[in-house]
């Protein structure tokens, strides 16, 4: 089984024979064993198996296997969150001395994450533009930077990462590169074909599709080779003395190494696991992401090209415009569409925004993108509204910025919503 739509309907989890066709729910913190000597194999790493749910439960893992399908990569882990899964993926590799480059292009609550409670574990980041150059990314490096992180489109800006440049300045300096995959899903965009090495998600956006599920991923595409660079990376390629001094490189391999960590000792010790039962909706996510997707982006595109032509529209920002300007990047790494989320503003500015907002019928005011359900937020009145119109457009969001996540509903009645809220504007 190998085509990517077959994968979301099925990878992950085959029945053996009498057992249920579904991915079942394990409901339960602890796993039975009949002597302590069984178990004891397990907390030493030299048997798998399961025994508490805050480190692995069957239904977790087979939901996480199914992304592993999805985006290639070797070892998969699901975490209670999109944050969870980007703070575990950096501080696996990188602890309190340690330096990492980010791309600032990334979700608000990512840069925040690693700005500030990041920096307070000790940790050094340095932010680079996305459209910065091979000599800009290169000065961003220090001895002790351990990773490189970027997110493939980025929310709310909607940039598109240049995978080339930034997977070829990482390698050139010995570390890997963690992609944020959450717009894009695996569906649109495979990082590890484009040199990243870890691939994160917040499972809460598309892959769950329907706003009903918190959850994150880590997915690890084996590639990159702790041991070639064992001097930066000794929590993988030395004795784990915390893990009865297991070296992970050693008993796990390049394709297991830094999942059995991530799991084996942070969700040991941070406790963000995802619960079975969210794991399940998760999977009802993922059986009709290849279906959703196509769906969000050809409804998206036709939203964005008649905002595009709309005369009382200011601009429209939208990666899969010809007219934008990632658009030559789009045909590179996302030929086959982009996401569901259009920015755009009105002539009118705030004020119109705001009016905008009030007439609209179908689409719903909500602080989340990636719904089935069509839904829009104006920032300088709802996540942002502490800032004065200077501090928005210092924060890159202007005061007229609408971020439109465009459903799967019909789009004629998405357009109509759309247009009429318009015309109301002028009234
Ligand atoms: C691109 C991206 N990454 C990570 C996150 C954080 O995910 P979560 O809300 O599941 O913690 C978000 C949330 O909006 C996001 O948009």
């Amino acid at each position: 089984m190998s085509y990517i739509n077959t994968n979301c309907v099925q990878a992950g989890y085959t029945p053996k024979n009498g057992e249920p066709r579904v991915i079942p729910i394990i409901q339960s913190t602890t796993f039975k064993y009949d002597t302590s000597e069984a178990m004891a194999k397990l907390f030493d790493l030299e048997a798998s198996g399961y025994f508490y749910s805050r480190l692995q439960n069957p239904t977790c893992d087979y939901v996480a296997a199914k992304i592993c399908a999805l985006e290639g990569g070797t070892a998969a882990m699901l975490t209670s969150s999109g944050q969870a899964a980007s703070l575990i993926s950096v501080f696996n590799v990188a602890g309190c001395g340690d330096h990492v480059i980010a791309c600032s292009a990334i979700y608000g609550g990512t840069y925040n994450l690693f700005n500030v409670t990041m920096r307070r574990m000790g940790i050094e980041f340095s932010f680079v533009g996305p459209d910065c150059t091979e000599e800009e990314l290169n000065a961003a490096f220090r001895p002790n930077t351990k990773a490189v992180f970027g997110e493939t489109i980025s929310n709310p800006s909607l940039a598109v990462f240049n995978f080339d440049l930034f997977s070829k300045a990482a390698h050139a300096h010995g570390v890997p590169l963690i992609v944020d995959n959450t717009f894009a899903t695996p569906i649109n965009c495979r990082p590890f074909e484009h040199g990243a090495d870890i691939v994160v998600h917040s499972t809460t956006k598309y892959i769950d599709g329907h706003a009903s599920t918190i959850g994150g991923v880590i997915v690890d595409s084996g590639k990159f080779d702790w041991d070639a660079h064992a001097d930066k990376f000794p929590g993988l390629t030395t004795p784990d003395e915390s893990y009865h001094g297991l070296t992970y490189t050693k008993a796990f391999g390049q394709g297991g190494a830094f999942i059995t960590k991530a799991t084996a000792q942070l969700m040991r010790d941070l406790g963000s696991s995802q619960s079975p039962q969210s794991a399940f909706y998760i999977n009802l996510g993922l059986e009709s992401l290849h279906v959703r997707i196509p769906r969000h982006c050809e409804n998206a595109m036709a939203v964005a090209k008649f905002l595009e032509s709309n005369e009382d529209v200011a601009w429209v920002d939208y990666p899969g415009l010809p007219s934008n300007k990632y658009y030559d990047r789009v045909q590179k790494y996302l030929p086959n569409g982009t996401c569901g989320v259009i920015s755009f503003g009105l002539k009118g500015g705030r004020e119109a925004a705001e009016k905008f907002m009030k007439n609209l019928k179908l689409a719903c005011v909500v602080t989340h993108v990636a719904d089935a359900r069509t839904c829009i937020l104006h920032p300088a009145s709802a996540t942002h509204r502490q800032l004065s119109d200077e501090e928005l457009v210092a924060a890159g969001v202007s005061p007229d910025l609408m971020r439109l996540s465009v459903g799967i509903e019909d789009v004629r009645d998405i357009i109509e919503d759309i247009d009429n809220a318009i015309k109301a504007v002028k009234e």
